[in-house]
């Protein structure tokens, strides 16, 4: 099989000359700077995979995500809403932290994999019951498991 020669190929680093207006080189030391990166081959490799997992993103593949909310939980009803609306995501939750930040308010963070628009609607959804006061979906990474190629290509389960 081929597949371990191309996994080798994709892993071993590529060098390439990238020529850009020497401003925007300026400007690009100067991001590289503040971040703390000690090279630009570093930063860029950070901005292309960012760039990457937002582009996906938009074309609805399969990605992870992390979805947070803060709530009051003495809204009445709300704890449960905010379970069921998880519940019936089609079992995209993979895990939840839940921090009792004071008194009255909840913070929830909930990790999630899937078709970014499903974890899209399912973030839409939490955020504008009332009583969630802040919610937020941060796209994580790309996942290797590609909705459309599922079937040509079937993976194993993973666990
Ligand atoms: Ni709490």
């Amino acid at each position: 099989m081929a597949r371990t020669s191309d996994k080798a190929a994709r892993d071993s680093v590529v060098r390439f000359g990238v020529a850009m207006p020497g401003d925007l080189l300026e400007r690009f030391d100067l991001y590289v700077k503040r971040r703390g990166y000690t090279n630009r081959s570093e930063a860029l490799r950070d901005l292309v995979r960012a760039e990457l997992a937002t582009e996906a993103w938009d074309r609805g593949e399969h990605v992870v995500a992390a979805i947070t909310v803060v709530y009051d939980h003495h809204v009445p009803g709300l704890t449960e809403k905010l379970v069921s609306i998880q519940h019936d995501s089609g079992g995209h939750v993979i895990s939840t932290m839940h921090v009792h930040l004071d008194h009255s308010q909840c913070l929830e963070i909930i990790v999630a994999r899937g078709p970014a628009q499903e974890l899209e609607k399912m973030a839409d959804e939490l955020v504008r019951t009332r009583g969630v006061l802040v919610g937020r979906i941060v796209p994580a990474v790309v996942t290797e498991l590609p909705v459309h190629d599922e079937e040509e290509h079937p993976h194993p389960h993973r666990h």
